[in-house]
């Protein structure tokens, strides 16, 4: 179970020092985040430590208990505020509940006062915040459609940014774009945004049960089209467990059309669970023959796990008619399961890729053609 985040507002140093010495007796569940010694500072400081909890005096300099519990409760909702008081004063404390405090404690408190109050409202609101979830208006069903191949650098990352574009801009579908190449996850950079949020921020930062939680995380790339990105340093990749991903994926699938997946090479429990959740996986490879022979192989081994045949698609990207493999053979091989044949076009995707501006976003990309074929796969996808 995730600790309690708490943020302690008192401006008086040693009450601050007494509850810190409490909460730190019961370890396994509090973990306090921060500190502030007026109400000022405790709006400064939230956005920055992401506390679950406020334990907020009553009577502080500056801006007042009551004040800021007011100014959080109308910035940041989802933030429990409890009041410390001295004054068992019914008058102060119906002010404080009514400006959006939760609950209310009595100076002074010993261990099991603070922890018990604490414990109860914050499971009291969860629940609260769980029955919204069950009530949030059951929207979609997403399609999962996941890029995916057995050797690196075929263009799973380029496809899947233009992909989504495709269907968010033509087929109109409220899309998802995920980058679960959590490693070294590159859609950033193909879409020219640094430092935005990341799915690191996600894990670390947001509670997992309402859209509502994971929304400011995502980065809005057009009207129908969001983005998760992949966090900016690869050794997060440990730090976001599958669990994690489950959750993040079940969320969203309510809330989009499509959900476009990109991933790494590498095979982790999280790659293996949305290829188990995907509606479609779309195997890319080139037209070189170590890549087409890791692909049949990899095609076997979707077969041993279960998949359906139509579930996996096979995409030849960087077709190119003069690299000595022949459409018809790749055709021999694989069958029906050919969804496209994306053509080599360096100068496009090159200066895409180089300027951050992907092809497909582009009012004549069909003219181009590998736009344009991207297009014609995109009608097959949402047929
Ligand atoms: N159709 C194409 N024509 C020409 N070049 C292409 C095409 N598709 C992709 N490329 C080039 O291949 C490079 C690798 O593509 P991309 O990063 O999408 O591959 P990837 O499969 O995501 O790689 P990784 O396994 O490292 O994540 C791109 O930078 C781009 O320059
Ligand atoms: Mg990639």
């Amino acid at each position: 179970m995730s600790k309690i985040k708490i943020l302690i507002a008192d401006d008086i140093e040693e009450t601050r020092n007494v509850i810190k010495k409490i909460l730190s007796l019961d370890s396994d569940h509090f973990q306090v985040v921060g500190e502030a010694c007026n109400g000022e500072e405790v709006l400064n400081v939230i956005p920055k430590v992401n506390p679950d909890v406020v334990l907020m005096d009553i009577n502080m300099p500056i801006l007042n208990g009551l004040e800021a519990t007011e100014r959080i409760t109308s910035e940041f909702p989802k933030v429990i505020v409890i009041i410390m008081s001295v004054q068992a004063e019914s008058e102060y404390l119906k002010k404080a509940m009514f400006y959006g405090a939760k609950e209310y404690i009595i100076k002074p408190f010993n261990f099991d006062a603070l922890v018990s109050t604490i414990k109860n409202t914050y499971d009291k609101y969860n629940e609260k915040l769980a029955k919204q979830v069950v009530n949030e208006e059951p929207s979609y069903d997403g399609k999962i459609m996941t890029f995916y191949s057995s050797k690196g650098g075929v263009g799973k990352s380029v496809l899947a940014v233009n992909t989504a574009i495709v269907l968010s801009k033509e087929a109109t579908k409220k899309t998802l774009l995920l980058d679960l190449d959590l490693q070294f996850g590159d859609i950033s950079m193909l879409v020219n945004q640094y430092n935005k949020k990341t799915i690191l921020d996600i894990v670390e930062d947001a509670q997992l049960n309402t859209y509502e939680n994971i929304k400011p995380y995502l980065y809005s790339y057009n009207e129908n089209l969001d983005i998760v990105f992949a966090p900016r340093k690869p050794e997060s990749a440990e730090y976001i467990g599958k669990d994690s991903v489950e959750k993040i994926v079940k969320i969203l699938k309510k809330h989009y059309e499509v959900i476009i997946i990109d991933t790494g090479v590498n095979f982790n429990d999280s790659t293996l669970h949305v290829l188990d959740l995907s509606h479609t996986i779309l195997f890319i490879s080139t037209m070189e023959i170590v890549a087409l022979k890791n692909t049949k192989l990899g095609f076997g081994v979707m077969q041993s796990l279960g998949y359906e045949k139509n579930k996996v698609k096979l995409i030849i990207n960087r077709f190119n008619q003069n690299y000595g493999i022949s459409k018809a053979e790749v055709e021999t091989a694989f069958k029906d399961n050919i969804l496209a044949m994306i053509p080599e076009d360096d100068k496009t995707v090159c200066m895409s890729v180089n300027k951050g501006q992907p092809f497909c976003d582009s009012t004549k990309y069909y003219k181009d053609k590998v736009g344009k074929a991207i297009q014609v796969m995109c009608k097959e996808l949402v047929k």
